[in-house]
């Protein structure tokens, strides 16, 4: 099953080959960066490595560069790769982004010709986590091939570009020294990806990319009378995923994303990804797998949400304490004898009909997140307790 899975990826995908040891997407980064520095220290045109994890495209010359150290990450890029880079040793040079999202590709080919002679590779996320699929991706390939690098493609949104890919041709693979302790990495999860694959086929592998991208421009569409979409690419249309803009609110109505991820817990929803990849944001990635009826509630209670902040604006809602900053409400607060808020109980735990059939009820109040991060509390009792406590209890 291992095997097949291999092959599988290997089509969709058009690599040659597929290590099914990484762990997650952040092992994943570590596995190809290892892959391109063995390659470029020791690669030779009949070693195997080259092989692994690399795409067919690109072709590899042995040239022992052991000096090429230097990874460039645009500023877009998930903050693991940098992190994975610095795992491999490598020199990390940022480059920024422009006004589209899109990754600065004059800044790239100063960066990559400043460092021609020590550039090891660059790596590059597609389509971008700014909801955008590079329109610049072939010359940023070329500039990087060009100046003696190799691409590392963070696979994270693999899923807005699946088809039916290149040519299966497994090859052995050589070992790279560990990825992670067990050989197969976390072996229970892969039938999970094998399932999957072996059940949607090559067509409905197509379709969930197709449904992704559509499902993401479905809700972009409705929101973006609410709320500033932040890029979008030349067609107007986003990705998989796409970028709603709070920033403004600080300003209008002192509101910040936090106010706004808490009181979706509210209104039944987990909050999407904050504050990432752009500082004061939201990153709304809907998936193939949510109906039309889910993706639909979500844009109601954000767009209800813009209302709350509209009350701020207009002076109708408190700036300090008002619903956002109030939420989220757990029953502990609700049901408790004192209520001084300046908005009724029901209006905070109700505040849409479905939620009168389906509440999710949070199960705390707003807790300090920096106190938290920087204060460690050890919540394990002291074994000599836990013997006491027993005691205590079989007495
Ligand atoms: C673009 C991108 N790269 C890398 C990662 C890291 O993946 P993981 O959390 O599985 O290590 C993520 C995670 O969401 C991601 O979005």
């Amino acid at each position: 099953m291992f095997n097949e899975l291999g092959e599988l990826l290997c089509t969709i995908t058009g690599f040659d080959s597929f290590s099914l040891q990484p762990n997650a997407g952040a092992a994943g980064e570590y596995t190809g960066l290892m892959v391109i520095r063995a390659i470029i220290r020791y690669g030779d045109a009949n070693s195997s490595i080259k092989r692994l994890l690399i795409p067919a495209a690109v072709a590899f010359k042995a040239r022992g560069d052991h000096h090429r150290n230097v990874c460039i990450i645009p500023v877009s890029a998930h903050g693991t790769n940098p992190a994975s880079a610095a795992m491999c040793g490598m020199k990390i040079i940022s480059v920024g982004t422009d006004a589209k999202g899109n990754i600065n590709i004059e800044e790239l080919r100063k960066a990559s010709e400043a460092n021609k002679d020590n550039l090891s590779a660059l790596m590059v996320t597609y389509p971008s986590t700014h909801g955008v699929y590079e329109e610049g991706i072939d010359e940023i390939c070329k500039i990087i091939h060009d100046n003696g690098g190799q691409l590392y493609m963070d696979g994270a949104n693999m899923n807005a570009q699946i088809s039916t890919g290149g040519i299966p041709a497994p090859e052995q693979s050589q070992p790279l020294g560990t990825i992670s302790a067990a050989p197969w990495g976390s072996a229970l999860i892969l039938p999970i990806s094998y399932t999957y694959i072996a059940m949607m086929g090559s067509k409905g592998l197509t379709d969930a990319s197709k449904i992704a991208i559509l499902n993401a421009n479905y809700m972009a569409k409705r929101l973006e009378n609410y709320y500033p979409i932040l890029f979008r690419g030349v067609n107007g249309t986003v990705a998989h995923e796409f970028i709603v803009d709070l920033r403004g609110f600080k300003n209008t109505a002192g509101i910040e994303p936090e106010d706004v991820a808490k009181r979706l817990m509210d209104k039944g929803f987990h909050a999407p990804t904050m504050s990432w990849p752009v500082p004061g944001t939201l990153m709304i990635e809907p998936t193939e797998s949510e109906s039309k009826a889910v993706l639909d509630r979500f844009c109601d209670a954000l767009i209800s949400i813009r209302e709350e902040i509209a009350e701020i604006e207009k002076g109708k809602a408190d700036i300090h304490n008002n619903v956002l900053k109030g939420a989220p409400h757990p029953p502990s607060l609700l049901v408790g004898d004192a209520w001084t808020k300046p908005y009724s109980r029901e209006y905070a735990a109700f505040p849409a009909s479905w939620l009168r059939v389906a509440k999710f009820w949070p199960s705390s109040g707003r807790v300090d997140n920096v106190y938290g991060d920087r204060n460690l509390i050890c919540t394990l009792l002291a074994v000599s307790q836990v013997v006491e406590e027993q005691a205590a209890a079989t007495a």
